[in-house]
């Protein structure tokens, strides 16, 4: 009894248990050991030990709105109490404001909207409606790319999750990627091979999938007239053109989508992550008038019973307001160019630093332990394989320091919330700048 008593009254090993009962993703489960967190608050969060970290990746590039967007919170609860949930085949205030905001929001004739609840979901839809609609099954993807976890989305994924997933969906072709410093291809030639793909494969290509901006995969960023060209190719060819939005859209990159960087308006964009400041999962995908229009009399073969979840749909329209009353977008451009100088000045003091790159608060630096090589110290390889990087090490260190900044194969990924200051960004910049010493002393000489 003595003894149960005490054991009633043990604080409880919050990340023992979870250790024990729920799957860390993407990773060799010993290798596995969550911090737990308990509390974030504007652009920073805290650890259940009481320590503070600034967010400089935005949780998993996903919390554009920081920790503390009060109109999101309100509105979940809100229709948590007015009415948490009602089956796809009604509509509710919130569902159908956000389809009229994301008509708004988006660029060109981007106009009609299927919800769902994450990125992986909004990518799946991407592929369905594009084979739907051209009456084509092949997707054409990129190698340096993703998209998702299920089936769908890691066949069309290109970086090595998709890997153990193979042979996955038919129908998916990997073309190269626009990345100047990492490969061997020209960003313009990787296109013109694109042109050929399509050509070559003759009338069979439903849409060409693309990151406009490559997120997890190095935040790559491609020449101006990459994406304009892209989508001529594409239509030359009468495919489709995709844009995955999940990580770029939202602010991130100082417009409103990836896309806008480029004055490209995609037939068909996903979106989830920023689109609800990540305070409620919710994905969506937006098409054109045309295709719109094509499935008036031809069956929109596609649902989830949380399609436009009236919870999520009210967190995404509340989210969407917080964007443009407080002229998020306006303030990510404006510190996005100053954390764009600052890093290219931390990039000039740190020989490990092979290249800064990025648009807005849309960021990557990507190291090499041979700068005249560009030798990366974390293969893609790496990304499923044991053991950790030297750029894991960096990302280490910043925590170590009170910065939490994520990476992903040899590239650390700065991605804040939107709100962040200057300020802020050169105390992360400070914190970096003694971090990348690990990635310095470990180069070869
Ligand atoms: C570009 C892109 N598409 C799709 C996804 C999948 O989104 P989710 O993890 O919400 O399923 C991600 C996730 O990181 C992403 O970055």
């Amino acid at each position: 009894m003595a003894s149960n008593q005490s054991e009633q009254d043990a604080p409880l090993d919050i990340e023992q248990i979870d250790k024990q009962h729920v799957f860390g993703t993407w990773a060799y489960q010993s290798e596995v050991s969550p911090t737990q967190v308990v509390a974030g608050d504007g652009v920073r969060f805290t650890d259940a030990d009481g320590n503070e970290f600034l967010d400089f990746s935005g949780q998993l590039m996903c919390s554009n709105l920081g920790h503390s967007a009060d109109k999101v919170a309100d509105a979940v609860t809100e229709q948590v109490n007015e009415g948490a949930y009602f089956a796809p085949g009604y509509t509710t205030e919130p569902r159908a404001r956000l389809g009229q905001k994301l008509a708004e929001v988006t660029p060109g004739n981007l106009s009609k909207t299927f919800f769902s609840t994450s990125g992986t979901e909004a990518v799946e839809a991407a592929i369905k409606i594009a084979r739907m609609y051209t009456g084509k099954q092949k997707i054409i993807s990129r190698y340096r790319s993703y998209h998702g976890a299920t089936y769908g989305s890691i066949s069309v994924t290109g970086d090595p999750r998709r890997l153990m997933a193979e042979p996955g969906i038919p129908g998916v072709i990997k073309a190269p990627d626009p990345y100047a410093y990492g490969s061997t291809l020209d960003p313009m030639e990787s296109l013109e091979y694109i042109d050929e793909m399509l050509m070559l494969e003759g009338d069979t290509v439903a849409a060409v999938l693309v990151e406009p901006i490559v997120g997890s995969n190095g935040i790559l960023v491609p020449p101006e007239e990459y994406l304009p060209r892209l989508k001529e190719i594409a239509h030359d060819h009468d495919a489709l053109l995709i844009c995955d939005e999940v990580m770029a859209g939202f602010g991130r990159t100082g417009e409103w989508f990836g896309s806008d960087v480029f004055g490209v308006t995609p037939d068909i964009m996903t979106m989830a992550k920023g689109l609800s400041g990540a305070y409620v999962p919710l994905g969506a995908t937006i098409v054109t008038e045309e295709i719109a229009e094509h499935f008036e009399d031809n069956m929109f073969c596609h649902g989830h019973t949380y399609a436009g979840h009236p919870v999520a749909c009210a967190a995404g329209l509340a989210a969407v307001e917080t964007y443009q009353e407080e002229n998020l977008i306006e303030h990510a451009s404006e510190v996005g160019e100053y954390l764009g100088k600052q890093l290219s000045e931390l990039a000039d003091d740190h020989p490990s630093v092979g290249e800064t790159r990025g648009v807005g608060l849309f960021r990557g630096i990507e190291l090499t332990k041979d700068a005249d090589g560009r030798v990366p110290f974390g293969q893609r390889k790496d990304k499923i394989s044991k053991g950790s990087t030297v750029v894991d090490d960096v990302s280490s260190a910043a925590a170590d320091n009170g910065v939490y900044v994520a990476n992903m194969i040899n590239t650390l990924i700065i991605a804040p919330p939107l709100p962040i200051t200057k300020q802020d960004i050169d105390e992360a910049v400070g914190v970096l700048d003694e971090a990348l010493v690990v990635s310095d002393d470990a180069m070869e000489s």
